[in-house]
């Protein structure tokens, strides 16, 4: 198992994570100089214009002059065509998930591995060319942005930002006022954390790609929503508000306050139910399931031909390393008797006998043979964890090559 890094890291500026999280982690922001020392940007703006054409991927480009109005958003996937009518400035495209097209970038994501990984969200490539911007706005998320090629100046505004302060009718949230209360001009390597809700303003200086690595936070409605619906699918419809004690109204226009609080128990009563985790259908088992389910619908592929445990674990010899589908997202939950895994939005229950395989599979994102092979074969048999693997790698959820 991988132990969290205590030694100051490059990628925080000499900070320890520990310090990080303790000072900047959701609190300020923080500018680190030269954060991936010797960067290479592992993405043409050819290749993002190419990514912007496929269907499968999320992309919009953002025309803030020359669009039929100010702030023009186009979604993708877009024509080859359209970028020769680009004019020279004052655009950007951006492109979501690209660790699932990226390999390079996985080996980005896996610096930021003293957070837990069902809080990241994904990479998102943006270039533009001079004067290229999304506006002055706010995310809802932490983000760390590095600047991966080219110049861009970032502003921030540490001001309140009030409700009314956006622009009407646009397909973006962009902020009417923004005052700028700092500002630095970041190069490749360079990197700023920013928080969850601070102001902040991003303009291309060249021609300039930036690499947002952007965690997710359920809000309390999702939570909420989402577990209420989970809740309703065992729900009993038979089951009822009753009132067999009902004695003679005086006043029947009104609602009671024990017909209030008979309903008040009912509710409190389904979510203590759901919410207690001595029941195999609980909270933990949904959320794991919840919190690993990708946004798209694209997801993962299943292998053409699925194998057995023997001829997986010979794969596996064969190519030496396997890895994790970047279509599917990998979690665990520690039990009292096993392991959790979620993948995807699926749990696989495992037993105590083969629960290091949770964090053996959660943990990183590439899989040595070498780690992995006692495990695999227990002297001509091959074990729980090969037919483990074997499952996930006949559902997609384990390849032999990324992306
Ligand atoms: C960009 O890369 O242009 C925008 C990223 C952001 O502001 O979150
Ligand atoms: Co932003």
């Amino acid at each position: 198992m991988k132990t969290p890094p205590s030694l100051p890291l490059p990628l925080l500026g000499g900070l320890t994570a520990t310090d990080f999280l303790a000072d900047y982690w959701q609190k300020r922001p923080l500018l680190i100089r030269n954060a991936v020392p010797g960067f290479i940007c592992p993405v043409t703006p050819d290749e993002l214009a190419g990514l912007a054409c496929e269907a499968e991927v999320e992309s919009r480009l953002i025309l803030e002059r020359d669009g039929p109005s100010p702030w023009w958003v186009e979604h993708g996937p877009l024509a080859e065509e359209r970028f020769a009518q680009l004019p020279e400035t004052h655009w950007t495209l951006l492109i979501q998930e690209c660790q699932k097209y990226l390999p390079e970038l996985v080996q980005l994501m896996e610096q930021f591995d003293f957070i837990p990984s069902w809080r990241v969200d994904d990479v998102m490539a943006s270039h533009a060319p001079p004067g290229g911007s999304v506006g002055p706005h706010l995310d809802q998320y932490d983000v760390f942005l590095l600047q991966a090629h080219g110049h861009r100046r970032w502003q921030i505004s540490d001001k309140k930002v009030a409700p009314d302060n956006f622009l009407p009718d646009l397909d973006l949230r962009i902020m009417r006022e923004f005052e700028a209360t700092d500002e630095w001009v970041l190069e490749p390597g360079d990197m700023l954390y920013l928080p969850p809700g601070l102001a902040h303003y991003g303009v291309a200086l060249d021609d300039c790609i930036t690499l947002s690595v952007g965690f997710r936070a359920p809000g309390h409605g999702e939570l909420l929503g989402r577990f209420v619906d989970h809740v309703l699918t065992g729900h009993d419809p038979s089951q009822r508000y009753s009132d067999p004690e009902l004695t003679p109204s005086k006043n029947p226009g009104e609602i009671s306050p024990a017909a209030r609080q008979q309903c008040r128990d009912i509710i409190r009563m389904l979510m203590c139910e759901a919410l207690d985790d001595n029941s195999t259908d609980g909270f933990d088992s949904w959320f794991g399931q919840f919190i690993t389910e990708t946004k798209n619908e694209d997801t993962v592929e299943a292998p053409e031909h699925t194998l057995e445990s023997a001829q997986l674990v010979q794969l596996f010899q064969d190519h030496q390393t396997l890895h994790r589908s970047e279509y599917a997202r990998f979690a665990y939950i520690a039990r009292e008797d096993g392991v959790d895994l979620f993948i995807d939005g699926r749990c696989f229950s495992l037993s105590s006998d083969l629960a290091f395989a949770a964090p053996l599979l959660c943990n990183q994102h590439h899989y040595p043979f070498s780690r992995f092979s006692e495990k695999l074969k227990a002297g001509p048999d091959h074990t729980a964890f090969a037919h483990l693997l074997t499952e996930l790698y006949n559902c997609g959820y384990v390849v032999t090559a990324t992306p």
